[in-house]
Order: structure tokens, then sequence, then C-alpha cells
């Protein structure tokens, strides 16, 4: 299943950094490297940068960082294989057919099949509705004021009145009955045989962040039931992992996502302009889909049907982004239901300023309870008093919790003292909320005990890639047992061994993880930012400072190891004295 390192390798030395990524991302040199806006990130200024000495790119802002493989893995959303195979192909590097197991072989070999098959019935839709069948289909778009740049973006289609043409093309183009049927684009049965899912539809494609078609939604042109028909779940189409319209609007650069219900709505927006609008597709809103779009952006404006439905959706959804860490704000349609007819109506100006206007999501959440309750009675205000006082304590962090008390305060005229006390009597009985429990990515918080142990190591390894004079010099004192944990060993092993061979090759030391997590942390390891010294004798502080810190841990370490590690003796005593002579010793960095 794995290639050879030394191809992996080959792979690697033969695709430029710089010129594989600003294949996806506009970089300009400054200084001996380049920089520009990070695409794993919402940003303003770049704080993205790629080192052609190094060979790696890394994200001052996000963290994000890795070599040429990883740039690929995390912007295509490949796993490493994949971005080896792309890369190889790109740079004309023959790869051996790998030995996948025979069911790992299949699974791929079906999912390239099933993208494949969807290919071809989206470029069949595509077809039939410029063509004299798809008159009824093409008249229906431009009805709904779709311009024909629009319909080409999404690449929209016509399946036809006739119920089994799709089949018979693509048996056509060689794929079986089992494929289509597993595809769901047909099914079979005793009366029609085998026949098409769609028919006299105006035909959207569902694409992933790839762009790659995994299914399709079909909406009819008159009132018939059900208005929309989609694809089912197959291999390659996970409705609670995927979002309409996200290929496009994760390269939004906007701060933020808007998340809508429908395919029109989405569509609308996007030629309106607001190419950060994204859609669950009538399905509830899920976790996988809120961390989804946590990657992309910090902000989702709800922008729900105004209906009762539409409503407990956003409700539904507001707690879900809350548990990922990502706030939200709901956006008010009113008087319109959606916001396809919203921009119809009013247009992308009003809607602007709608956008502007977007409601904080816990006081929407306010609005709504409010509506159970009757403010003129002073015994249903009691109770809708203590049910803020219940949701205040959802906030977990202090600071945030008293900024809602005192604009909750303010704005339902409770008097601060007197909401302050209900909510901490509440919290009495339950607690404040827990924080919530963000999935790892690349952001480390600061003070992090293990942060604060690990960054004279990353220090140091940042600083000999840098200056691999420097090596000989402590080499006397340091060695790659020195460094906690493990990722932090395979990587010292490696380069204090490349550095003895007197070829230091950071980007190679990243390939030998597979794992995105893990080689964003390599990569972490060797962009640590140096701080700005002026004079020689503050550089030279600074590297014994970083020397003696890295000794002092793994003396710290071994210390620990003491009663279960036999080997451990040597080390503190190897590591005491290391430490005497170190704190004597001169280290000239000239
Ligand atoms: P809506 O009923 O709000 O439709 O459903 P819409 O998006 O406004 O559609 P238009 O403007 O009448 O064309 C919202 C979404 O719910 C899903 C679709 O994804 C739709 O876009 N849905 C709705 C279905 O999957 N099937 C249905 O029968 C209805
Ligand atoms: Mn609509």
């Amino acid at each position: 299943m794995y290639y050879p390192d030394e191809l992996i390798e080959e792979v690697r030395m033969r695709s430029d950094i710089v010129d594989v990524i600003s294949g996806y991302v506009k970089i300009q040199k400054k200084g001996s490297n380049y920089f520009g806006l990070c695409p794993f990130h919402n940003e303003k200024s770049p704080s993205f940068s790629v080192s052609p000495s190094k060979q790696m790119f890394y994200c001052f802002g996000c963290g994000a960082g890795g070599n040429v493989f990883t740039f690929v893995m995390q912007y295509e959303n490949y796993s490493f294989q994949e971005a080896v195979k792309l890369l190889a192909q790109r740079a004309g590097v023959d790869l051996p057919e790998v030995e996948y197991t025979e069911e790992v072989k299949k699974r791929e070999s079906q999912r390239a099949r099933l993208l494949e098959v969807n290919k071809e019935a989206a470029k069949y839709f595509y077809y039939q509705l410029r063509g004299k069948n798809g008159q009824a289909g093409y008249q229906y778009l431009k009805k709904r004021q779709l311009s024909e740049e629009t319909v080409k973006k999404f690449g929209l289609g016509f399946a036809n009145v006739t119920s089994n043409d799709l089949v018979l093309y693509l048996k056509n183009k060689g794929y079986d009955d089992r494929l289509i049927t597993e595809a769901g684009l047909g099914s079979f049965d005793e009366k029609h045989g085998m026949h098409d899912k769609f028919w006299n539809r105006v035909m959207f494609p569902i694409q992933d962040i790839n762009h790659r078609v995994v299914g399709f939604g079909g909406r009819v042109m008159g009132d018939a039931k059900p208005k929309y028909l989609n694809s089912p779940e197959t291999l390659i189409f996970d409705k609670s992992r995927n979002l309409y319209g996200l290929n496009y609007a994760r390269t939004a650069h906007t701060n933020n996502i808007i998340l809508c219900e429908g395919y029109m709505d989405v569509i609308a927006m996007h030629q309106a302009g607001f190419s950060q609008a994204a859609a669950s597709l009538g399905t509830s809103f899920t976790p996988g889909q809120a961390n989804l779009l946590r990657r992309y952006a910090k902000e989702v404006i709800l922008a729900y049907d105004s209906d009762g439905a539409g409503v407990a959706a956003a409700l539904r959804a507001i707690g879900i982004l809350k548990e990922v860490g990502l706030s939200g704000k709901v956006l008010n349609l009113e008087p319109y239901k959606d916001p396809d007819e919203f921009m119809k109506n009013l247009g992308k100006e009003a809607f602007l300023e709608r956008l502007s206007k977007a409601e904080n999501s816990f006081f929407f959440e306010l609005r709504m309870l409010q509506r159970d309750y009757d403010l003129n009675d002073p015994e249903a205000k009691t109770r809708f008093y203590r049910e803020i006082a219940k949701k205040l304590c959802g906030f977990s962090e202090e600071v945030e919790r008293e900024n809602y008390i005192e604009a909750v305060a303010d704005k339902y005229r409770i008097g601060f003292d007197n909401l302050r006390r209900l909510v901490y009597n509440y919290a009495a009985q339950t607690g404040f909320a827990a924080p919530a429990v963000r999935p790892k990515s690349g952001i480390q918080k600061k003070n992090d005990p293990k942060e604060n142990k690990q960054k004279p190591q990353k220090l140091l390894l940042t600083w000999l890639v840098e200056e691999p004079g420097l090596w000989p010099k402590i080499k006397k004192y340091i060695s790659a047992k020195d460094f906690t944990g493990e990722l932090y060993q395979t990587i010292a092993e490696k380069l204090l061994e490349d550095l003895d061979a007197g070829k230091v090759n950071p980007a190679a030391i990243i390939s030998l993880f597979t794992d995105e997590e893990q080689q964003r942390e390599a990569a972490s390891v060797f962009n640590t930012k140096i701080m700005e010294l002026n004079t020689g004798a503050e550089r030279e502080k600074a590297f014994h400072d970083i020397v003696l810190a890295v000794k002092r841990n793994s003396l710290d370490y071994f210390s620990g190891q003491l009663g279960s590690d036999v080997s451990a003796l040597s080390k503190v005593i190897e590591g005491k004295k290391a430490l005497e002579e170190l704190s004597k010793t001169h280290i000239s960095l000239d």
C-alpha cells in the first residue's frame, strides 16, 4: 500500500513547492520567502508563507503547514497516497502499481466508477438542457431569472420526459445496470425494466468541495410532488458531510458563510455576488457539516426560510454551531420566504443591508423564546426571565457571560444586578456550561503546559535548520533522546542525522509522517518564529537559553522515569553533567 521512501522523495524533489502552490494561491516574493492569503482560513492580510529553501509552507495565522504533500492533502482533501500520486503525475514520475488489499482496491475503484458515471450523467443533463428536448427546462430557469453564466457555473441540466434515455446513454458508454442503480441514477422494476430515476426535471448537480459531482437534485417545473427528488446516499455521497455550493463558497474569502436551505437560494445569492452561500439541502444541519464549515469561516450567517419550520431549523443550527465553536447570526428575510425570493424582490443592495443587520444568534433565540410568554402577566414574565438566566448559564467563559448579562439586561430592561443574581442562583444548582470541545486543529492554545515544554525544542530545531553550522557546537550536549514525545524524537533523530551528514532537508522529514495532523505539527517544528534579536550578544544568550531549556526538560523527563526505566539513571547523570558544563560554556554563534 505504501510507496518506497526514495520514490516519495523523488516526487517531492521534482515538485517545487513554490511552483505547485502558485497554481492554487496567489503568492508574492518578499525577501527570501513568498507570502499570500492563507487558503485554509479566512484572512485579510497575508500570513501564509512559502519557503523555497525549506520547501515548506506555513501559516502564522492558523498554524497550517507542511511540505508540498501536506499542501495538496489539505487543499484537495486528499490522503497522503493520493497527494503523492497527483504530484507524481504532474512531475512525470512513474509510480509502480501499488499493492492495495483486495477490499481497498474494490472500494476505491467503485468510488472512481461512481464519480465517473455521475460526471457522465451531469454532462448528459447539461447537454439536454441546451437541446430541443430541454426547452421546457431552459424556459423554466429563465423564468426564475437565472443568467446564462449562472446556469453554466452550477452545471444545471435537464432530465428528459422519456423515462429511460439516460440509462440507455450510460449503458452505451459501457456502464452496467448495477453501477447505474448504485449511483441512484436508475432502477429496475418488472413493469418498466431498467429506467431513469429522474425524468422531466430540471437538474442540479451536487458537487463536493473538489467540484466532483456526487449526486443530483431534480426539480419539477410545476406543482407536482415531490418538488425536489434527490440522489440517495452512496459511497461518494454522504449527505451529512456535504453542503451544496461549498465548492465555491470555501474560496469566497469572506469572513462568513451564509447558510441557507435550498438549491435555488444558493444559486440566487451567488448570482447576486454573494458567493459565500451554501445550503444544507432541506435535511437538517449536522455537526459534520458544521465541522466542515469551521475550516473556512469563523462566522455563519443563517439565512433559513422565515416560516415556522425555518425558524425551528435555525434554532437547531445555532446549537450545533455553538458546539463546534462557530459564532452564528440570523438573517431576517421578512416579508419574503427565502433568500431567492428576497433577492428577486428587493435586490442585492437590500440584501447586503440585511446582512449587516444580521441578528446575534443569542438574541434571536431569546426573541423566539419570548413568543411563548405574555410579558404583561407578571408570572409569565418571571418565568421568562428565569429561562433567560438559564440560557445565560450556557456561556462557559466568564467575560462572555458577563457581557451577555449586561446586554440582555439592557435590552429587556431587567436590572443588571437582578439578572446577574438570577444567573448565579441558577448556576449554583446546575453549574455553568463546560467549554465547547473543539475538534483538533492547528490552532494551539497559549499557555498549554505541554506547549511550554515543546517550545524550546521547536525553537532549537528551527534554529538548527536555519543555521546548520551551529550543530557541531552543541553536539556534545544534545542528542535526539533529549527531545520528548514520539513526534519530536522522530524529527530530531532524522534531522540530527542529516546535520551530521551535512545535508539538511526538513521537507523530506515531513514525509516521514503520512497523517495530516502530524505533518502540520512537524511543519510547525521547523517554522517557529525566532524572535527578532538585534545584537550578537542577544542572539547568543537566546540560543544558549534554548539549549539549556531543552536539556533541562530532558533531565526532568528522565528523572521522572527513574523508577520504571533502567537506562534513565545514566541519562540523568549525563544530563546533570551536561547542564552544569553548558551553563558555564559560552557558545559563539559566529
Ligand atoms: P423549499 O421547499 O424551501 O424549496 O425546500 P426552495 O428551495 O424554496 O425551492 P424553490 O425555490 O421552490 O425551487 C428547501 C430545500 O429542501 C429540499 C431541497 O434541497 C430544497 O432546495 N427539498 C425540498 C427536497 O429535497 N425535496 C422536496 O420535495 C422539497
Ligand atoms: Mn425558494
